[in-house]
């Protein structure tokens, strides 16, 4: 037996049709949505990823603003930037592409991101919303992969889900996503005793490790029909590679999600329309 692939280019596409549409509605009521992108430093992967934004974002019709700094930049200094844009009224959205060298602080550097502008749903304030069911802007990739389970009609109600990842990106924002639909959340993590059983149990399994010489979600610790959603990204001989290996794992799962072409492209998704929505808001006079 061998079960569906989520593909998430094609779902992504969708939510970025829809995106079109509303970047095209705003711009004829005169606002042209506009994310900037800040980047420090010179990780080769981060910067790829920045680019791959900015690219979503002008095939959508969504403005960006590149902001490039050395990795030796103070947490002054960023917060400087970050005031600017806060008050810059072109731009609606702030993406702070992490991790950030050493010297700054994630907390402190995202906490001073405008919540009406916090296109990640990393801020104290937009966490604190999604925790009590009444965010706008939520983190990218969990809504990415709750988009994917709607696309699919994969039910969650009263589901056992196994998320192992306990990230503030990833895991801590699927808890209130999930819970919202009603399924039985457990996070596991590093320090998780007899994870074997913990995904054994799960009816799906949302898995992020990232390093595959810690963890590999193998056919043999799942059970028949499960959903596997692989949320990884790590590099094995220069190949993308997630959590598992896909062709193996879509003979026992019902639903299973690639890497690449599964979660990626959903985050960019989610990012435009998390860049649309900062921008209606807009409208408001809020920000
Ligand atoms: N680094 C890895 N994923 C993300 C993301 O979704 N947002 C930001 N800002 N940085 C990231």
């Amino acid at each position: 037996m061998s079960g569906t692939k989520i593909d998430g280019l094609t779902v992504s596409s969708l939510v970025r049709e829809r995106v079109k549409k509303a970047t095209e509605e705003l711009k004829s009521q005169g606002i042209q949505p506009c994310l900037a992108t800040v980047l420090i430093g010179d990780n080769p992967a981060s910067a790829t990823y920045v680019k791959n934004k900015q690219k979503a974002c002008a095939e959508v019709g969504i403005k960006t603003k590149d902001h490039k700094l050395p990795s030796t930049t103070t947490q002054a200094e960023m917060n400087s930037l970050i005031d600017t844009l806060n008050q810059d009224k072109e731009v609606h959205g702030i993406l702070v592409q992490l991790p950030l060298p050493p010297q700054c602080s994630e907390f402190e550097t995202t906490s001073r991101i405008s919540p009406l502008k916090d296109v990640d749903g990393l801020t104290p304030h937009n966490t604190g919303l999604l925790s009590m069911k009444k965010a706008m802007l939520k983190a990218c990739t969990p809504s990415g992969i709750m988009e994917l389970f709607e696309h699919y009609s994969i039910p969650l109600e009263g589901k056992n889900v196994t998320v192992i990842n306990r990230s503030n990106l990833v895991g801590k924002p699927l808890i209130h996503m999930l819970l919202e639909k009603n399924a039985t959340v457990t996070i596991a993590h590093s320090k998780t005793k007899n994870l074997a059983n913990v995904c054994k149990n799960a009816d799906i399994i949302i898995t992020g490790v990232g390093d595959r010489t810690k963890f590999t979600l193998t056919p043999e610790m799942i059970s028949d029909g499960t959903v596997v959603i692989d949320v990884a990204t790590s590099r094995l001989d220069g190949k993308l590679i997630g959590d598992c290996d896909f062709e193996k794992i879509i003979q026992k799962a019902s639903f299973a999600s690639p890497v690449p072409g599964g979660v990626g492209p959903m985050t960019i998704a989610m990012l435009l329309k998390n860049t649309v929505t900062a921008a209606s808001m807009s409208k408001l006079g809020r920000n």
